[in-house]
């Protein structure tokens, strides 16, 4: 008798955005004539810029002549993109990583789900609430949890509320935790944290002996200069942090596939007995097992992100979004929304104030002006009452869902 992991059962519906789309799926179905703009997942509308296409033409084409073509890649990613990154995104800034400790993926979803495989069942672990529902999600499947209970929250996890009470950063937790998922530019809520605030949780770590799971997928919409665009900015980071990086919405590769993360070889977790190991090498060995790297003609156009060319290309789509972001914050302020986010992250997090449901926000703005966005509560209890909408649509589609949104009654 085949057994299934039952943790599984432990789950909460579907997966959010599968089920927002079966949602409104039903809703068109059933009103054919309505007009949906969805700003519902954070997916990118623009193409892929011309530099990126044409490394991607070019890795085709080397994979179609036979001194051209290649196998197998190196099981982390080719040299040419783990050096870039190390150049452009980490140097920039005063970090100094080795390009051994980045290890490219098809994305940080999967990463940030996979990485808890390699840490033992009975690890504590704390998680912003609301957040990406990846991180709650695996901590479930990984057993690592009790069932889920009547105000939303599962037991076993240290949830970590983050409301507009103490500007969506986390407190310290008092009692001790082993893994702590953090995420900045934040998904959901579009808020940062500073240099000070980060420093807290580092020095949280490193006393505790825990490990940061630091998710800066949004790194590249960070506008403010002292906003940190990486957890290693802090001292000691190199020994307690993990960091998460994905070309999905910094240059549209959410079709595509490529993200990092970034393992420093410092970094230690422990057996039962308290005996160091590496946690690089428990990656790497994952790694190696269970997956065989991104496609050659990817990592090529991943790689050109970093030409000049490249870079100037991306920023201006990451700008178009950014002012997209910036008309939904300007419009929810002026119907009297409480809004955040939005300045340093593709999202704008908005609190009606009518004390309404996130899905009975959703069912109005979705039946009334067909605009699609994403219910806070479906990121975690502590997202009830808000709501979050993507600036990753179109100029038309945003200016036309604003318009719509403010002929409704809230
Ligand atoms: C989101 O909408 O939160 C993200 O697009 C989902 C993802 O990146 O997987």
């Amino acid at each position: 008798m085949a057994q299934i992991n039952e943790n599984y059962l432990k789950l909460q519906a579907g997966y959010l955005f599968p089920e927002i789309g079966r949602r409104v799926a039903a809703y068109q179905k059933n009103h054919p004539e309505a007009k949906i703009i969805r700003m519902g997942i954070g997916d990118v509308i623009k193409p892929l810029v011309p530099s990126v296409i044409k490394a991607f033409h070019e890795g085709v084409d080397e994979m179609s002549k036979t001194e051209s073509f290649r196998g197998y890649g190196p099981e982390q990613g080719y040299d040419f993109l783990r050096n870039a990154i190390v150049e452009h995104d980490y140097q920039t800034r005063g970090v100094n990583l080795h390009s051994d400790e980045i290890f490219i993926s098809d994305g940080s979803k999967c990463d940030s789900g996979n990485i808890l495989e390699i840490f033992g069942p009975d690890n504590k672990v704390a998680i912003q609430d609301p957040a990406y529902p990846v991180y709650v999600d695996s901590t479930v499947m990984g057993g690592r949890t009790g069932n889920i209970q009547d105000n939303g929250f599962y037991q076993g996890i240290r949830y970590m509320p983050c409301t507009a009470t103490n500007q969506f950063m986390p407190e310290i937790p008092t009692g001790k935790v082993d893994i702590i998922f953090l995420c900045y530019p934040n998904n959901p809520t579009g808020t940062t944290a500073s240099k000070d605030e980060l420093k807290k949780w580092v020095e949280y770590a490193l006393k505790n002996k825990a490990i940061i799971l630091f998710d800066a997928a949004y790194e590249a919409f960070i506008s403010e200069k002292d906003v940190p665009h990486s957890i290693y900015e802090i001292e000691g980071a190199r020994k307690v942090a993990i960091e998460f990086r994905s070309f999905s919405k910094t240059a549209g590769f959410t079709g595509t596939r490529c993200a990092f993360t970034v393992v420093p070889k410092e970094l230690m977790g422990y057996t039962s007995e308290g005996k160091a190991y590496s946690v690089h090498a428990l990656w790497y060995r994952r790694q190696t097992t269970k997956f065989n790297q991104v496609s050659y003609p990817v990592q090529k156009a991943a790689a050109a992100i970093y030409t000049p060319e490249g870079r100037k290309e991306t920023r201006e789509i990451i700008e178009y979004y950014m002012e997209n972001a910036r008309i939904m914050r300007e419009s929810f302020t002026e119907l009297g929304f409480e809004v955040f986010g939005g300045i340093n992250a593709p999202y704008v997090w908005i609190n009606s104030g009518t004390g309404m449901k996130s899905w009975d926000l959703f069912d109005k703005i979705l039946d009334e002006a067909h605009v699609v966005g994403t219910p806070g509560s479906g990121f975690g209890p502590s997202g009830e009452g808000y709501f979050r909408f993507s600036a990753f649509a179109s100029r038309e589609n945003v200016l036309e869902a604003m318009n719509r949104i403010r002929n409704l009654s809230l």
